[in-house]
């Protein structure tokens, strides 16, 4: 059975529009969805095996307030296989259930002293410096996406407001994708600097490619887990990251609690 006709039967009438992918300190937004039905991956089929502690590995269905809604908490991210296109499966399947609008986040580096561990950044635009791309083997000439409006301006303003009611800063940046897993060197970093990033993190791009390659609409943020590499002297480490990421994530699960309200 496709997963979408696994997800169809056990969610009902539901009818969610919206979709939320959900990284490194963001598992606790799925606490706040009422009657949840969770959907396990290993029962979804061409869903990703759990890769990477920190992350479970399950749908999330149901309503969050007044908002019907799918998440994804857990992800495939390219360092585990060398494969950019791990999240294909699973987001073609929101889309064939019939979302449209797709928030992603994630626990990323931050490029500035100013937005420190524990800041919440809209991304507004990517860098793809990892080489690959989900879309490579694609045969359609859809495969030529174009990207240059990737985060919907739309989403983006409706996160800013959000922000706005919940008072929390939201940072906004460019987000630079690494392949992972090893973290960046600090002259990486100082390159990223040079050509105009503002975060580094190892996932979230090639999710955005294939979304829009779907035909379904984005918008992204990253919880700041830490200064990039060289910017504190201090060696980076997945610890760090995982300890980090329920402060600023705590934050963007408001944000996007409040955004989701206004897209019912
Ligand atoms: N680099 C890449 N990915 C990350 C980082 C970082 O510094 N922090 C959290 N995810």
């Amino acid at each position: 059975m496709s997963a979408a006709t696994t997800i169809r039967s056990r969610i009902g009438s539901l009818e969610p529009k919206t979709a939320i992918v959900l990284g490194s300190g963001l598992g606790k937004l799925a606490e706040r969805v009422s009657d949840p039905v969770r959907i396990s991956y290993g029962d979804l089929d061409g869903f990703p095996g759990s890769g990477v502690s920190g992350h479970a590995a399950e749908l999330v269905a149901g309503v969050m307030g007044a908002c019907p809604v799918l998440m994804l908490s857990g992800r495939a991210h390219y360092y585990e296989h060398g494969d950019a296109s791990a999240m294909r499966a699973p987001l073609e399947t929101l889309h064939a259930l019939g979302v449209e609008k797709l928030f992603l986040t994630n626990a990323a580096g931050s490029l500035h002293p100013e937005m420190p561990a524990g800041s919440v950044m809209q991304i507004t635009d990517h860098i793809n410096f990892s080489g690959s791309n989900p879309l490579f083997g694609e045969k359609s000439d859809r495969r030529f996406v174009g990207l240059t409006n990737a985060y919907d301006a739309d989403m983006r303003a409706a996160l800013d407001d959000a922000a706005e009611r919940c008072g929390h800063f939201l940072h906004r940046g460019v987000y630079m994708w690494f392949s992972g897993p090893s973290f960046e060197t600090p002259a990486e970093i100082r390159m990223a600097r040079t050509i105009g990033a503002d975060a580094v993190g190892m996932s979230t791009v090639p999710e955005a490619i294939l979304a829009r390659f779907l035909g379904m609409r984005v918008a992204a943020a990253s919880v700041i887990t830490n200064l990039a590499a060289g910017m504190s002297g201090d060696e980076l480490s997945h610890q760090e990251t995982k300890d980090m990421a329920p402060i600023g994530g705590a934050r963007l699960a408001d944000i996007l609690f409040e955004t989701v309200q206004t897209l019912v």
